[in-house]
């Protein structure tokens, strides 16, 4: 029986990559996204992924938008806590609410799209949780204080699921991105781009479909046993 998955901010970016990915595992795919309606309307025209609004900043809104995708496509069996922002700025420039904007959204935003699936999982003993995280929150990174903060996070908040959705049967990983072509990467000041994809040993920037297709094998039944594990995706650039 096809699965049904979740993935927020799945209409643009790595997001998107991965609603298809999923799709083309057989999924059926629900993809949330937060303010581009255009952009919304156009990846589903595109690919037949049908597309849901909601903050995943805010839990009522969460909780709501996730009853009603359960309504329509059956019981969530995976999520993908995709959803994420930057407000970059160094720190003694950074102000409390370019924090409290990436707090909401990249870790707060976790809590509110996977709690209300977490019962249904637990009851039907089965459940995929992964959440994107990043590069930056296992090194972090100059201008990014708010931004690895939420990343780091995130990934606490794996390993914590992890341990208890094991006997469930759910497990709940991490996808540590490098730097990948989207907007959110385009949009750092090309000199200092330039200057990151010179650390980088790959010597280029990674694609979407390549953290699609790490997100893809977490989801599929066979990857039962990795529980509480981070795939770095970032052409050598950090080991961990
Ligand atoms: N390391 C060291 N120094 C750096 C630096 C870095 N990575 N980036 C900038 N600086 C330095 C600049 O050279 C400059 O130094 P000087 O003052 O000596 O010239 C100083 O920091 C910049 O100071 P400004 O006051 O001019 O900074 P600003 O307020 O204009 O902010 C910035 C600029 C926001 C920091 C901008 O440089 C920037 O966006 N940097 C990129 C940050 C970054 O890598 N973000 C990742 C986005 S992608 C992502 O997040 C996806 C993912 O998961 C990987």
């Amino acid at each position: 029986m096809a699965r049904t998955a979740l993935v927020t901010g799945g209409s643009r970016g790595i997001g998107a990559a991965i609603s298809q990915a999923l799709k083309a595992q057989g999924c059926n795919v629900a993809a949330t996204y937060a303010g581009n309606d255009e952009a919304a309307a156009k990846f589903t025209e595109e690919t037949g992924i049908k597309t849901y609004k909601w903050n995943v900043g805010s839990y009522e809104d969460s909780a709501a938008g996730i009853a009603k995708v359960e309504e329509e496509m059956g019981p969530i069996d995976i999520v993908v806590a995709n959803a994420g922002i930057t407000r970059d700025a160094p720190f003694h420039k950074m102000t409390p609410q370019q924090w409290q904007e990436v707090i909401d959204t990249n870790l707060t935003g976790v809590f509110n799209t996977v709690h209300p699936i977490w019962p249904g999982m637990r009851e039907r003993k089965f459940g995929r949780v992964i959440v994107i995280s990043s590069i930056n929150g296992q090194k972090g990174q100059f201008a990014q204080v708010n931004y690895a903060a939420t990343k780091a996070g995130d990934l606490g908040i794996v390993k914590s699921l992890a341990q208890e959705g094991a006997r469930a049967g759910i497990t709940a990983n991490a996808v540590c991105p490098g730097y990948i072509a989207t907007e959110m990467v385009m949009a750092v000041p090309e000199k200092v781009r330039e200057a990151i994809i010179g650390q980088i040993p790959a010597g280029r920037l990674g694609e979407p479909e390549e953290i699609a297709r790490c997100v893809a094998f977490l989801a599929s039944d066979d990857s039962g046993f990795i529980n509480g594990s981070t795939i770095s995706a970032n052409g050598a650039q950090f080991f961990v």
